[in-house]
């Protein structure tokens, strides 16, 4: 039987790469498109060297309409797209809201567009758990109000799940699956992709292992005066790899027809909430190596507390998380090391 080809959009990227391994290793095709203005054209190596297959890949913006009618004509059988290109910084996106409009939104447009054209039969949608904002009951399930964004990159992906459920409703013949991740750590255990900021980072995992690595002179925790056991905000945090799966899970539904819904939402996250501290400590204990800290004043912004209710994503979507957290974070630490050129 001919396998399905799958559309990877970001699939350079640090969600997209680990999603793009465990697509392989389940037997699709992959293309991935991708501009590179957030990943490096080595990580397609390491693709190649986990799987053994090399993936095609088209160096383009998801936002350029014609180099996207040129590779949906060229590729011709694309079953599903997982559409994850996006630009993903909260705070530069308050400084560059028009980029992270066009750049978030221009791109959905054209997917969806070339969905009806060539006949794809579904996409899966990086979406987040910020669409929640700061959930009145937790842990927060797939029914909670969204509320507004406090950010033009959180709106971007509210508006970009608006998008998605109007097609639907104006009867477009494919499916949609909107995933809403947690916070995505850890990278493969084999240490040959990872998470791959480019200049300080942004999120905490990347922060806080350059800290440990000497790179970084120390981690600030934003806030140790939260209503939280310890005072440190507290998130969901899923191994990247699990999430991958996810991934391939709502692929298969969708080109299954698993579901009688056009349109289904999931939460991606474990189901356990962990303070900034707590998983601190996790990955001391976890790797023997002390993170140098300071407790910093609040970050504007942040939300104090958020854990997924997994529950639809277990029974409905046949998904579970499985990694405990401190293997994620020992793989973690193996990246940074890998990127310094040292081993564990
Ligand atoms: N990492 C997280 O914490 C997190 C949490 C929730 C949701 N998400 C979403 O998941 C998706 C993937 O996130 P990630 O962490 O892997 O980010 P990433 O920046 O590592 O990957 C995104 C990839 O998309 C590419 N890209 C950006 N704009 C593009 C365009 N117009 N055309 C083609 N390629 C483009 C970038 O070069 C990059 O390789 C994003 O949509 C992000 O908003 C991420």
């Amino acid at each position: 039987m001919r396998k399905h080809n799958i559309l990877v959009t970001g699939g350079m990227g640090y969600i997209g790469s680990h999603t793009t391994v465990e697509l392989l290793e389940a037997g699709y095709d992959v293309t991935i498109v991708d501009d590179l203005s957030n990943s490096n054209p080595t990580v397609l190596d390491g693709i190649e060297k986990i799987t053994g297959q090399r993936p095609t890949f088209y160096q383009e913006s998801c936002n350029d309409l014609d180099a996207m009618e040129e590779i949906f004509a060229k590729e011709k059988n694309i079953s599903g797209i997982i559409h994850f290109a996006a630009s993903k910084a909260v705070g530069e996106s308050v400084q560059k809201p028009l980029l992270y409009y066009r750049n978030n939104i221009v791109s959905l447009l054209n997917m969806l567009e070339m969905m009806e054209k060539h006949d794809v039969k579904g996409i899966v949608f990086s979406s987040s758990c910020t669409v929640y904002g700061q959930p009145k009951q937790l842990p927060v399930t797939e029914s909670a109000p969204i509320l507004p964004a406090t950010s033009p990159y959180g709106n971007t992906k509210q508006i970009n799940e608006e998008i998605i459920a109007d097609a639907i409703h104006a009867g477009v013949p494919y499916k949609a699956v909107i995933l809403r991740y947690f916070n995505p750590i850890g990278g493969h255990e084999s240490a040959i992709i990872g998470e791959l900021p480019t200049g300080v980072p942004q999120n905490l995992i990347p922060y806080l292992t350059q800290a440990a690595a000497g790179v970084r002179k120390e981690l600030t925790v934003f806030g140790d005066d939260y209503d939280t056991p310890d005072g440190s905000c507290i998130r969901d945090y899923i191994d990247v790899v699990d999430l991958a799966k996810a991934h391939v899970r709502a692929v298969e539904r969708m080109l299954n027809n698993e579901s009688k819904e056009q349109v289904e939402y999931f939460n991606i996250g474990t189901g356990h909430g962990v303070s900034v501290l707590e998983l601190i400590h996790t990955f001391e204990k976890a790797t023997g190596v002390k993170v140098p800290h300071k407790i910093g004043p609040r970050r504007e912004g942040d939300i104090e507390q958020v854990w997924a209710d997994p529950t639809h994503a277990n029974k409905v979507l046949g998904w579970k998380a499985v990694k405990p957290l401190d293997e994620t974070l020992r793989n973690a630490w193996k990246w940074q090391l890998k990127i310094r050129g040292q081993q564990m």
